[in-house]
C-alpha cells in the first residue's frame, strides 16, 4: 500500500522531465511531451493505483481505452478502465489526474472514491475474520473479454459479470503446508483464505452494459444467462458485435440495445470479434472457443466447439458447420467405495482438485472435464491420472509427491459419493 501523498509527490517527479546529464539519451531528436501521455525515451512518467493494498485479488489488468471526451465544459484527453474491482475510472492521460470513478455494477468493498481518488473502504472488507461476500469477487465485475468504446454514441460497451464467492481467512494456514480443504494448497496455492466456506448469498450473472463514461451511469443492459462472455466490437454503422457463454453471436443496435441479429456458434465464446473491408466488403470475424479461469470448471451450453474461425458477411451463403454435444452427460454409477471415505475426500478434493475441476457433478463441466460425469472406468482407474501422470501432457498434473493411494481412493469416495447424492436431485 503506497500512501497518496507520496504518489502524487512521485507523480509530479517523474512527470517533471529533466535532460539527463552526460548521456547518450539527451541528444534525442524528439522533445519530451506529455500531451498524449507518451513518452518518447520510455521513461515512467506517472501511475495511477485504483485499488492500493489490494487483496480481493482486483488485478488491474483489464485493457485500456484512450479517449478524447467533454467532461464538465472541457475537453479531456483522457483514459478510461474497467478493472475487476467494479469500478469504472476516467484518468487524464496526459497527466494521471483522477477524474472520475463510479461503480459499475454491485460493490461491496468500497464505498467511492474520495476527489483525490483514493477508495473509501468498507468495513470488514479487508480484515475478512468473518467470512466475507466479497463482490465482485476475484473472478472480477469484468475481466480479460476487452470492452470497446463508440464515440458516436458517446457509450463503452462493458462484458461485466458477477461470480459469487465468499472469502475467510484460513484459521489452519501455514506457509506452504498442504492440508486437506485448504483451498488448493496442493498445488503451491499459499493464499491463507478458504473459498465459500458459507454458501455465497448473490447468483452468478452475465451483462452487456452500455456504460456512459461522462455521466457515470448505465443507459442500457442486455443480460445473459452465464457470466464470462466475450469482448465486444462496436462499429462507425452503430453496432455493438459480442460472442456469449451461452454460445451465440449478437449484433445490437449500438444507442438502444435492440437485438438485430444472433447466430448460435456451438460453443462459448471469450474472445472479441474483428471487423474489416477487403474489396468493398465488410466482415466481422469471431474467435469461438470456450476456456479460462471461469471456463475452465464450467459452461453454458451443452455443446463443446470445437474452437473455430467464424467470418460473416451481409449476404454470406456458406452452410453453418456442425455443433457437437458434450458426452459428459451422465452422472457416473457404479465405482464401488467406502462411504467413510467420502468426508476426507472432500478435504483432499479441495486442496488438490477444486479450482480444475470444479464441484463433481453440479453442472457438465468446462474445459476441463467435470469428474462427476467420468466414465467409470476413468474414475475406477484414477490413480492412473492422479499419481502416474496420464494426463500430464494435456495438463493433468500428477500428484505423486504427495498424494498416497489411500488418498486416491478417498478422492474417488468423494467423487461418486457427490455424483450418487445428487442424482436424485
Ligand atoms: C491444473 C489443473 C488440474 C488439477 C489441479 C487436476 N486436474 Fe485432473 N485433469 C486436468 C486436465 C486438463 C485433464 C484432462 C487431461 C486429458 O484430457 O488428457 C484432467 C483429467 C483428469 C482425469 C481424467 C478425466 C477423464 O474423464 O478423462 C481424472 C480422473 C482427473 N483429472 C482427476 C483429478 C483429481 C482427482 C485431481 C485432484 C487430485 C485432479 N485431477 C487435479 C487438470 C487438472
Amino acid at each position: 500500500s503506497t500512501d497518496m501523498a507520496q504518489d502524487r509527490a512521485t507523480a509530479t517527479r517523474l512527470t517533471t522531465w529533466r535532460r539527463p546529464p552526460n548521456h547518450e539519451t539527451a541528444t534525442l531528436p524528439v522533445p519530451f511531451s506529455t500531451e498524449n501521455g507518451t513518452s518518447p525515451t520510455g521513461e515512467y512518467i506517472w501511475h495511477y493505483q485504483n485499488t492500493p493494498g489490494d487483496t480481493w485479488d482486483y488485478t488491474s489488468t483489464q485493457h485500456i481505452i484512450a479517449a478524447d471526451l467533454e467532461i464538465d465544459g472541457r475537453m479531456r484527453k483522457v483514459l478510461m478502465q474497467a478493472p475487476k474491482n467494479g469500478f469504472f475510472y476516467v484518468i487524464d492521460r496526459t497527466n494521471g489526474e483522477f477524474i472520475s470513478a463510479e461503480p459499475f455494477t454491485k460493490v461491496t468493498w468500497a464505498t467511492g472514491y474520495d476527489e483525490n481518488g483514493r477508495p473509501i473502504e468498507a468495513e470488514g472488507a479487508r480484515d475478512k475474520e468473518k467470512p466475507w461476500e466479497t463482490i465482485p469477487s476475484a473472478y472480477g465485475a469484468h475481466n480479460w473479454h476487452p470492452m470497446s468504446y463508440n464515440p458516436e454514441t458517446g457509450l463503452v460497451y462493458i462484458p461485466a459479470q458477477g461470480v459469487p464467492l465468499v472469502q475467510s481467512t484460513d484459521p489452519a494456514w501455514e506457509l506452504n503446508s498442504h492440508k486437506p480443504m485448504s483451498t488448493m494448497s496442493g498445488m503451491g496455492w499459499n493464499l491463507g483464505y478458504l473459498f465459500n466456506a458459507v454458501a455465497p448469498e448473490a447468483t452468478p450473472f452475465g451483462q452487456l452494459l452500455a456504460w456512459d463514461p461522462v455521466r457515470q451511469k448505465e443507459v442500457w443492459r442486455a443480460e445473459y444467462v452465464s457470466p464470462w462472455n466475450g469482448g465486444t466490437l462496436t462499429t462507425a454503422g452503430n453496432l455493438v458485435f459480442q460472442g456469449t457463454a451461452d454460445g451465440r453471436f449478437i449484433a445490437y443496435n449500438a444507442a438502444t440495445g435492440e437485438v438485430l441479429w444472433q447466430t448460435p456458434v456451438g460453443s462459448g465464446v471469450v474472445a472479441a470479434p474483428a471487423t474489416y473491408e477487403v474489396d468493398g466488403v465488410q466482415y466481422v470475424s469471431i474467435a469461438v472457443g470456450w476456456g479460462g479461469v471461469y471456463g475452465l470448471m464450467q459452461r453454458a451450453t451443452e455443446r463443446v466447439g470445437p474452437g473455430r474461425v467464424y467470418t460473416f458477411r451481409i449476404g454470406g451463403t456458406a452452410e453453418m458447420p456442425a455443433h457437437e454435444l458434450s458426452d459428459r452427460t451422465t452422472l457416473v454409477e457404479g465405482v464401488p467405495y467406502d462411504a467413510d471415505d467420502v468426508a476426507p475426500g472432500l478435504g483432499v478434493y479441495v486442496s488438490n482438485c477444486l479450482f480444475c475441476h470444479g464441484v463433481p457433478g453440479v453442472n457438465n463441466g468446462g474445459a476441463i472435464p467435470n469428474l462427476g460425469y467420468s466414465d467409470p472406468v476413468t474414475l475406477t482407474n484414477a490413480d492412473a491420472w492422479v499419481l502416474q501422470g496420464a494426463g500430464i501432457h494435456n495438463g493433468m498434473p500428477r500428484f505423486d509427491a504427495h498424494l498416497s493411494e489411500r488418498e486416491v481412493e478417498q478422492l474417488i469416495a468423494f467423487i461418486q459419493g457427490t455424483a450418487d447424492a445428487l442424482r436424485p436431485k
